[in-house]
């Protein structure tokens, strides 16, 4: 017997042609994006390049043109989003999507309820002790029991991102813009919690950023898109060499 293709190779994540149109304008050109379990990329391009359509794509939000999205092998292009999420993979959004007459802790249990709902329960002594851990790893242990509306935008991407870590189990993180607007000090907080979680529970992360010092603190290797093509693929130093990427950011 043969095992999908995708999940022998090690790929956590693999695209093939991915597309998505709107109208005329072509946002996903053909993108070919492939994830290694436990890594964590960059996705840069100058501003309409295709970046937040990718990741909609990705956490099904859209249905794509053309093209797969293969999850450990198996394709995920065809899910809606709760089915994709409840195969390991969270996301946040630039402007943060939370209840907001709801607690804090309430809305970090959301993923858990989910869980109940598609016949997967987890005790509730480890939801609640998951959730409150995640809670103060991303500083809002305390505002636990605050109404989610009362959250200052950069409390609201901490909230999201700990809703997200609360997926289980929790494979691939997709991240649009998290550090976009955010006080300095929640911007470290940001950027521990994904490195711990990166390294103590082997999660993968995708992150979509304007912020070049701070992805180049987290990320070995970025991706670059340019008109919902990818253009160059590498480290930093690589990257930054490109004559392709310097035409795309700078203009021609
Ligand atoms: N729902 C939509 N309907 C129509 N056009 C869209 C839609 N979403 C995105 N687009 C267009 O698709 C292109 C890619 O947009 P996208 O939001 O993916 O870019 P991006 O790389 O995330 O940009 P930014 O860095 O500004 O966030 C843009 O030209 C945008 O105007
Ligand atoms: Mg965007």
């Amino acid at each position: 017997m043969t095992s999908a293709p995708g999940a022998a190779d090690g790929w956590l994540l693999e695209t093939r042609g991915l597309t998505k149109q709107f109208g005329g304008l072509v946002a996903v050109d053909g993108l070919p994006l492939t994830l290694r379990a436990g890594e964590v990329r960059g996705l840069i391009g100058p501003n309409g390049s295709g970046k937040t359509t990718t990741v909609n794509l990705l956490s099904g939000l859209y249905r794509a043109d053309a093209g797969e999205i293969r999850l450990r092998g198996e394709r995920i292009d065809r899910l809606p989003p709760h089915l994709i999420t409840a195969r390991g993979v969270a996301r946040t959004f630039q402007i943060p999507k939370l209840f907001g007459n709801m607690t804090v802790l309430e809305n970090a249990m959301v993923p858990a309820l989910a869980a109940i709902d598609l016949g997967r329960p987890r005790p509730r002594a480890d939801i609640l002790d998951r959730a409150r851990r995640l809670l103060a790893l991303l500083t809002l242990d305390e505002k636990r029991h605050d109404v989610a509306k009362e959250l200052s935008g950069g409390q609201s991407m901490l909230l999201q991102i700990a809703r997200g870590l609360m997926v289980s189990p929790i494979h691939l993180f997709l991240m649009d813009e998290p550090f976009a607007g955010v006080h300095p000090s929640i911007k470290d907080t940001i950027m521990e919690t994904i490195l711990q979680m990166n390294r103590a529970e082997g999660v993968t992360f995708l992150i979509v950023s304007h912020e070049m010092a701070t992805l180049r603190r987290l990320c070995p290797s970025v991706s670059v898109m340019h008109e919902g093509q990818l253009i160059a693929e590498g480290s930093f130093e690589e990257i930054a060499n490109h004559a392709v990427v310097v035409e795309a950011y700078l203009g021609r």
